[in-house]
């Protein structure tokens, strides 16, 4: 099964939106195998965004990330990486459509609640930078065979 890491950002842990972010997922049939609420160290978030190291928006983009503390976590499903995505919607609230994470929630670019790997590849490479292989648990849910055909 695919695994993707979604982190629930500073303003969302803030405006109260976790148990609501995390809701979508659960309702959704993915499966929650890894979580931490945990501060992001400037080292952790310059390397989960060192993609953007040199665009104009890195250093508020790096204020903002460790400006508080964040939802970590990994949730495992069919598709998920993808489906995660289109959950939260586009990176701008304003353009993200009703209905998804960020359109439903937000309203800046700068503080758009959520974040979701974007491949399968980052998705592998970002878990890694906040957990360790034995944190990520692995069990059975009962309602799998009304998830799945
Ligand atoms: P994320 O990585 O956080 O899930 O967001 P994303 O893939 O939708 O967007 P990405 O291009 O990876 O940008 C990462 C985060 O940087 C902030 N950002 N600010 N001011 C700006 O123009 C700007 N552009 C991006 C956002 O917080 C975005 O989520
Ligand atoms: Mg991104």
């Amino acid at each position: 099964m695919e695994r993707t890491f979604i982190m629930i950002k500073p303003d969302g842990v803030q405006r109260n939106l976790v148990g609501a972010i995390i809701s979508r997922f659960e309702a959704k049939g993915y499966k929650l195998v890894a979580m931490k609420f945990m501060r992001l160290t400037e080292e952790q978030a310059r390397e989960h965004y060192k993609e953007h190291v040199d665009k104009p928006f890195f250093a508020g983009l790096l204020e903002y990330i460790t400006s508080g503390p964040v939802v970590a976590m990994v949730w495992e499903g069919k598709d998920v990486v993808a489906a995660a995505r289109q959950m939260m919607g586009k990176t701008n609230p304003l353009e993200a459509q009703p209905g998804t994470i960020r359109g439903d929630y937000g309203l800046d670019i700068g503080r758009n609640v959520i974040h979701g790997a974007d491949s399968v590849e980052s998705a592998e490479r970002e878990i890694k930078i906040y957990f360790d292989e034995d944190e990520i648990l692995s069990y059975e849910k009962t309602m799998e065979s009304w998830l799945y055909e």
